[in-house]
Formats: structure tokens, sequence, C-alpha cells
């Protein structure tokens, strides 16, 4: 495959820059308001344009939508919804052409109830081998069988079981359309193992695996030990409920990514041509996280702590000094990201408005000098910011099951807006079709399409364009040593002030309410304006030494 001149040599995926595509709000090629792989793959050349290395696109396998995919009930097929495998392998084929690699999403930890496994497991007895594909148990015994079989949560709010009609329940971390699976089952592995090998014969060159912490749950399923405070809690995406944890980051779910890691290294020869597996893994600790990508296991695994840092110089340095202390044990390297489906966009988690966008352009451009791979959510090149989606459009099953709750959920879809290309009005070029999406996109939105910023000086669109060019040239080849000047090495600029050398770019950002000194050296990029020598608050410059 034909591969830009910055793929090539060091495994390609160590300092990637990989761009998230959400594929039923990227673009809509046949005008029904949902986007679609042949909108995808017409659109790619704004990620060839952007300067990123790959593209992540989350699951557009055949599913009834409750989780919009990760419910998946054909693994080895395109919902009708994202068009057919055929234009999956034109996506991919146009990728390649492209010089992006293409990375898919795995889902292991759950099927989608509508998956012919699942729908033999309802009407087989219990305690038979097609139940024994997933979780099923009778109810507890103290409550005579009527009550669920432990005490676990749906991480989308509610019970994680629920009850079929003979009786027994099933266990399902997420929605109730997503059951989860048996991993103790050999079938169970030796169907996913199939997956990989359809999607690596198909050319794909990685995979994101879903819920990576969860496959494994602790053998007797007993209940989770909960604090009286967390017992009330009902949602826990983010925030975990209590420490002791029998359903996540069990140990024997590195046995599995062990033997993936070996059946994906048989179709690699060298680094250039590596196939990678990307953890989602919602672990506690950098050190646990680590785990997951020792020599023979994962390539990656997101780092979510730097995505759950606030606004704080402080508390950047130490995400990134925990990160690299933790993966210099497994000689890993590290990834950033700041905004993906799950969570709430980093300008309004910023604050919103115009001082959210600052700082998310300031801890973006941040994130861009620091060795590593970095992964880019679609929309944040634009600056969208979370949009408010009014009730009766809401669909993320977190909102659903829990709006009539005493904490009801908001849900993520406001991340999820559909891109805004062209055109002053909705679906600003998304689709060929006239009036909103699939969900409604803002009227603020005219001012921020591909087409209105592109050749807009200031604009974010340039601004990341011009940051991944500048990544190219002056922090990739700076190595990959860190050293960080904060609080640590005296306090040099301030405790309100993220500041850290690499190589001969040093990188200074400005989290507090003052001005601050620019230091000495030769602006590389900044993520706002700088006035007479002086760094404003919420933004970031990258020196080279004059
Ligand atoms: C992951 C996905 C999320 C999904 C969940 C269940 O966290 O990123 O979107 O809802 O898994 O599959």
């Amino acid at each position: 495959m034909p591969v830009s001149p910055h793929l090539t040599g060091r495994s390609w995926w160590r300092d990637a820059v990989t761009y998230q595509i959400y594929p039923r709000s990227f673009a809509d090629a046949n005008g029904d308001g949902v986007g679609d792989l042949p909108g995808a793959t017409a659109r790619l050349s704004h990620l060839r344009d952007l300067g990123v290395d790959a593209l992540w696109l989350t699951p557009f396998y055949p599913s009834p939508q409750h989780d919009h995919g990760y419910d998946v009930a054909d693994y080895r097929d395109v919902d009708p919804l994202f068009g057919d495998l055929a234009d999956a392998d034109a996506l991919i084929a146009e990728a390649h052409r492209l010089g992006l690699r293409v990375i898919v999403d795995l889902v292991p930890n759950h099927t989608s109830s509508a998956h012919p496994w699942f729908q033999e497991a309802l009407t087989a007895p219990p305690g038979s081998p097609p139940r024994d594909r997933y979780l099923f148990r009778d109810g507890s015994r103290a409550a005579g069988r009527s009550r669920p079989p432990n005490n676990w949560r749906s991480v989308f709010g509610g019970p994680a079981w629920t009850q079929v009609p003979d009786g027994q329940w099933y266990l399902h971390l997420f929605d109730a359309s997503q059951p989860d699976l048996n991993w103790r089952n050999p079938q169970v592995a030796a169907m996913l193992e199939s997956v990989l090998r359809f999607w690596l014969d198909r050319g794909v060159d990685g995979f994101r695996v879903d819920v990576a912490h969860g496959l494994i749950k602790e053998a007797s399923l007993r209940d989770q030990l909960i604090a009286p405070a967390a017992a009330e809690q009902e949602h826990a995406m983010v925030e975990r409920v209590d420490a002791d944890e029998p359903m996540w980051d069990q140990p024997e779910v590195h046995d599995i990514y062990r033997s993936w890691r070996r059946l994906l290294d048989e179709y690699s020869s060298d680094g250039s041509d590596q196939r990678i597996l990307v953890a989602e893994a919602w672990t506690r600790t950098p050190e646990s996280l680590a785990r997951y990508v020792r020599p023979d296991e994962m390539h990656q695994a997101f780092n979510f702590a730097w995505l759950l840092a606030d606004w704080s110089a402080k508390e950047f340095e130490e995400v990134v000094r925990g990160t690299l202390d933790a993966l210099a044990s497994v000689t890993a390297s590290p990834t950033w990201v700041l905004s993906n489906h799950d969570v709430v966009r980093h300008p309004t988690r910023y604050g919103g408005g115009a001082v959210g966008l600052a700082r998310a352009r300031a801890a973006t451009l941040a994130m861009l000098a620091l060795p590593g791979s970095a992964y880019l959510y679609q929309g944040e090149e634009l600056g969208l910011e979370q949009v408010e989606v009014p009730e009766e459009h809401r669909q993320d099953p977190a909102w659903l099951r829990t709006r009539e709750s005493a904490r009801p959920e908001v849900g993520r879809d406001g991340c999820r807006v559909p891109m805004p290309w062209s055109g002053e009005a909705p679906p600003y070029g998304f689709g060929p079709g006239t009036g909103q999406p699939w969900l409604p996109q803002p009227a603020e939105w005219a001012a921020l399409t591909v087409a209105a910023q592109t050749g807009t000086a200031g604009s974010t669109l340039e601004f990341y364009r011009e940051a991944l060019a500048a990544r190219r040239t002056h922090a990739l080849p700076a190595g990959d040593d860190v050293i960080l000047l904060g609080d640590s090495s005296g306090r040099s600029y301030g405790e309100d002030v993220f500041a850290f050398r690499r190589g001969p770019l040093t990188v200074v950002l400005n989290a507090g309410t003052t001005d601050v000194p620019v230091p000495q050296g030769d602006v590389v990029i900044a993520s706002g304006g700088l006035a007479r020598g002086m760094l404003p608050p919420d933004t970031c410059v990258w020196l080279t030494a004059s």
C-alpha cells in the first residue's frame, strides 16, 4: 500500500495522529439524514488535508442501533443503514490510497440481543450450552429468586440484570439490549478470533477494543461492595461508584490480549505494516492501564486521565508525569485524547464560549507536542461545542434508562451531532437533502463549517492544520524525552503554567488569569494571539531555541 513518507520507518502507530469517525454523524451520501460509509469515503480528503495518519471508525456492523452500533448483531457485515461490505472495502482502499491507516471498532464484551447466539440462548433451557455463551444465572436465593443474582449496576443506569420469561436473569453491564458474553467459554474466544481475521483479511490496520477491561468478570459474580454514599449513584460512565470492581479489570483479561497479539503479529512483517490493538480501558490508575500495553499485549491504550484532567497546569503536569512514569516500566508509548463520542466536547468542558475554545486549542496544542500518539474526534478541528439536544431527540440509552429516575443523565447525544461541512443552513452539507439530520444541528454552526473555516486566518480548522504540520516538523524529530518544567523543577514558570521541553522544543501553556512572559526562542506556533512578548491566559505556545 502506498503510504506517505512519514508513515514509513519506525512502527507507524507510535506517533500517529488518529482521527475518530463516528459514521452516523460524519457524512451522509444517500440523504436519509444518517451518515454512511460512502459518505465517509467521499470526505476522506478532509483527513488528508488536515494531516492525520489514521482513522478509527466506530461500529458500522448490522445492529438494532440501541447503542448506535455498540450492540452488534453480526460482526462480519455492514448495517444497511451504513452501506454494505463493498462500501467498507471501498473505504479501506481509498484511505490507503490517501496514505491513511484504518482502525475499526471491535465490541467483544457483549453482543446485541438480536445476535443469533442470544436469540438461541433465549429459546434454550437454563444450563444449556447456548445459555453458557452469556452470563445467565438464577435470581438471588435470599429473595426467592425474584431479585437479580447480584447488586451490579448497569453503566447506563439501573440494574445490570434483566429477567427472561423462564425466571433466569442475564448480565448486561450496559443496556439490556447488550448481553455480556461469557469469556470463560472457549466458543466466545474462537468467535472473536475469527472476527479479527475477517477484518484483517479485508485489510484493516487495527482494532479499537471496546470495554477492554470488562471481558472477564470475577468468576463468583459476587456482590460489589458499595460504600453507602455511592449506592445511590445511578450512572457510572466516567465516575466509578466504588473501588471494589469484580466486573472490571480482572487479571485474566490479559491472557485474551496476549493471544490476540500473537494473531495480529501473523499479519505483520515489520513496524511499517503492523496491525494494532488499542484498548478502551477505564482502569483506575496509570499503572493498571500500563498492563494493557505490555510488550506482548496491546499496542496502545486510551489515556483517559488526560481527558479527565481539569483546566489546571498542576493536573496536566501530574497526568503527563504519571503517564510517562507508568509506561516507562513497559516500554510502551503514550496516547493522548481530549474528546470522543462518549464525553462532553473539550471546549465545553473547559467552560464553553470564547474562553472554552481558547483553552481547548491550547490543550490540543500542548497534546500534539507530547511524545506518542494522539486521537482527535470528528468536529474538534472545527471547534464544535457540546450541543444541548432537546429531550424529544435524545437517543442515548444512558438517557433513556435514567430519564424517569432521581438522577437523569442527559446522555452523549450532544457530542454526536452531525458534522457541518458547508452552506448556511442544516444539514450544512452533511447530506444531499434539506432540513435537519438525525440529530438537529444548531444555527450557530453556519460559521463553523469546513468550507467557512478553510483558508480563514485564525480559524480553528486552519489552526489544527498548522499544528499537525508543526508537529511533524518540530515535535516528532525531537525525541521522546520530556522534561517537565513545572513545580518540581523549582517552578520556573509559576504554578498556573504547564510547561515542558522535548528536545529543542519548549511548550508553555498558561492556565492562569494573568499574562506570563514568553520565554526566549523562536515562536513555532501559538494557539492564540501573543501580545508584546507576553503569553495571555488560556494560550499555549511552542518555541525553539533561537
Ligand atoms: C464504550 C463505547 C460506548 C458504548 C459502550 C458500550 O464505552 O465507547 O460508546 O456505549 O462501550 O459498548
